[in-house]
């Protein structure tokens, strides 16, 4: 048991078997189904992404953030070096591939451009879908550019490095003032309709 739970990739081939399990068992005669199945593909992708993405931004601003100023200094790097680099890897590209399977996802259910546009009935998952938008956005342009100056990871003194430090920490905290709503409009667009 320890064998197979103690490596990460072991333990996420045995999700994928059982994943394969529940799928067959419950859909296997919709596997042919074309677009219709692709939907439910990529509607499971896009919320496995989601939670990654929107999992790491809260456990930085509910974990890392608040906890880092009780840190001692010369435990500081333990994070900053480590942890917050690879928390910063899955987390950016959890973003990107939550775009693109949600835009995948309107694509497949027919509504892409008139979400978009905010036309309705699409209104509610148009506006989750901008909303959305924006924070991967704040991610790839503001909040990893900046982040990669206070990390070190490219060079900058102490002031800039400072001052990139606050700046992500804000646009950080920006994409969780923006993730309630944006999580609201995902998920009731199909229970409750939208607008
Ligand atoms: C730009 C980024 C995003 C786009 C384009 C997008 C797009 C979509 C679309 C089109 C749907 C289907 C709504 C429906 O017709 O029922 C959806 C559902 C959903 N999305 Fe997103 N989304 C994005 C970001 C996110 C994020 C960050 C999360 C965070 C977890 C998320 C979580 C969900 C959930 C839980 C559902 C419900 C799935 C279902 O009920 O089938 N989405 N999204």
């Amino acid at each position: 048991m320890a064998r197979l739970l103690g490596n990460l990739s072991t333990t996420l081939l045995l999700s994928v078997a059982l994943l394969l399990v529940v799928a067959y068992g419950f859909h296997g005669p919709l596997f042919g189904d074309g677009v219709g199945y692709a939907n439910g593909v990529f509607r499971y992708l896009h919320v496995l992404c989601g939670i990654m993405w929107i999992g790491l931004l809260y456990y930085f601003n509910f974990v890392q953030i608040p906890t880092m100023p009780r840190v001692p200094a010369e435990m500081k790097p333990g994070v900053s070096k480590y942890i917050a680099p690879e928390a910063l890897f899955w987390f950016r590209w959890a973003a990107l591939f939550t775009v693109l399977t949600g835009l995948i996802v309107a694509m497949l259910s027919g509504y892409l451009v008139d979400a978009l546009l905010l036309r309705s009935p699409f209104r509610l998952i148009g506006l989750g879908m901008w909303l959305a938008l924006v924070m991967a956005f704040n991610v790839w342009f503001l909040i990893w550019p900046n982040q990669k100056k206070a990390l070190g990871l490219v060079e900058a003194d102490a002031e800039t490095k400072a001052r990139a430090a606050t700046t992500a920490m804000l646009v950080s905290r920006t994409n969780t003032l923006l993730s309630l709503p944006m999580l609201y409009c995902m998920v009731t667009q199909g229970l409750l309709g939208g607008g």
